[in-house]
């Protein structure tokens, strides 16, 4: 028996009618939403990292034993729920290294910022420092937030504070389904502030003289982290997804980043987890999308009609076709839909930042 992927105690009377094609509509395959403890009602994923002008440059790892001290420290009482390190060179060719940390609270982030050091240090931060620094912190209301993961096993980012994955849910397998996840779709249409092309890419306006950038949100920033493990593929599956899926996401991911002002995405940085402890020799085995959009329904008709997207998904058909359905491969997402004030980038030595462009340099 399916589910909703929208918790019982967040269901209400829809006023906005749902994109499920109809009552019976039945998924091909199932998918799972996390669920998280009713008393979680405002999540935080933040990205802190620093950015260097070439990989060679951050081989020391300096940055980021500086930012590991902040999120292990002990003086905390209120510690990310979980992180992990992640990397991306830029189509500038600057490298950048940055923490994924969630935590179950808004409060339980400021008390970690305060009690850690980390907030004094970085107000401190000198702006003359070799390498630029970034800190993207978003604070999505659950209501603003839906996840689907095409295994109920997997522990990504947020589901690191859920209580349980939910039974296979009805809301996926068509067009809309991103939208009919999240609770707040029920009554609200989402819109966002459509960008005109020249907000994308025009420098931040705002710098300080200490040459700190802090954006102002947006309404109905489009936020989606879209994840792929390949970690625990058979070797023929592992080879299928490298040499079919992976050059497509690529594509997908490098077309967001250089041209994404045609389709209302402000920024993607297709990211590499850096995990020694669980990367095969390899190479790199867990991969993520991170794209900001002006909104969802740029967002929707991304997926729904860009040549990229449709490729990566009909590729996914065929590569579960050819496994005889035994897919190992895990794929995931996380989607946030954000009011201004539940966005915070702060950026510093901004020159060197090329990867977040202008999100609402020009203001609202
Ligand atoms: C939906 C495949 C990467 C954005 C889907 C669906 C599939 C799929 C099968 C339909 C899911 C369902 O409802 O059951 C894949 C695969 C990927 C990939 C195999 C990588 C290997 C991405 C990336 C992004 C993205 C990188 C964006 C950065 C979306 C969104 C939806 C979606 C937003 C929901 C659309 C809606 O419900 O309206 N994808 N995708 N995907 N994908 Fe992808």
């Amino acid at each position: 028996m399916l589910v909703s992927s929208i918790a019982d105690h967040m269901q209400c009377p829809r006023t906005r009618p749902a994109q499920l094609p109809n009552p019976d509509f039945q998924p091909q395959y199932p998918s799972f939403s996390i669920r998280f403890p009713e008393n979680i009602s405002q999540l935080v994923m933040a990205v802190i990292g620093a950015q260097h002008k070439s990989a060679s440059d951050a081989a020391d790892g300096a940055s980021r034993a500086t930012l590991t001290i902040f999120l292990t420290s002990r003086a905390s009482t209120t510690p990310p729920s979980f992180f992990e390190w992640t990397s991306v060179t830029d189509n500038k060719g600057f490298y950048n290294i940055a923490a994924l940390a969630y935590w179950p609270s808004k409060t339980a982030y400021e008390s970690w910022a305060e009690e850690s050091g980390f907030k004094a240090w970085w107000q401190a931060l000198d702006p003359d420092s070799p390498n630029g620094w970034f800190l993207e912190a978003f604070f999505p209301t659950t209501d603003r937030f839906e996840t689907l993961f095409n295994t109920d096993t997997a522990r990504e980012g947020s589901a690191h504070m859920g209580q349980c994955m939910s039974e296979a849910v009805k809301e996926h397998g068509y067009w809309g389904s991103m939208r009919d996840r999240i609770s707040l779709s029920q009554t609200d249409g989402l819109e966002g502030v459509k960008a005109v092309p020249d907000e994308y890419r025009s420098p931040p306006q705002d710098v300080t003289p200490t040459g700190r950038v802090i954006i102002p949100g947006r309404k109905n920033l489009a936020v989606i982290r879209s994840g792929q493990d390949w970690l625990d593929t058979t070797l023929e599956e592992r080879s299928l997804y490298l040499d079919t899926m992976h050059p497509v996401l690529t594509k997908g991911m490098e077309f967001l980043r250089d041209h994404g002002e045609e389709v209302g995405c402000y920024s993607c940085r297709f990211m590499e987890v850096v995990d020694l402890k669980t990367a095969k020799p390899e190479g790199i085995d867990r991969t993520f999308g991170l794209a900001y959009f002006d909104e969802l329904a740029s967002l929707e008709k991304w997926c729904k009609e860009h040549p990229t997207h449709l490729a990566i998904f009909k590729g996914f058909f065929q590569y579960a076709k050819k496994l005889g359905n035994n897919v190992t491969l895990r794929v995931f997402h996380e989607v946030m839909v954000l009011q201004p004030e539940q966005q915070y980038f702060d950026i510093l030595n901004a020159e060197l930042y090329s990867v977040l462009v202008s999100v609402a340099a020009r203001g609202l």
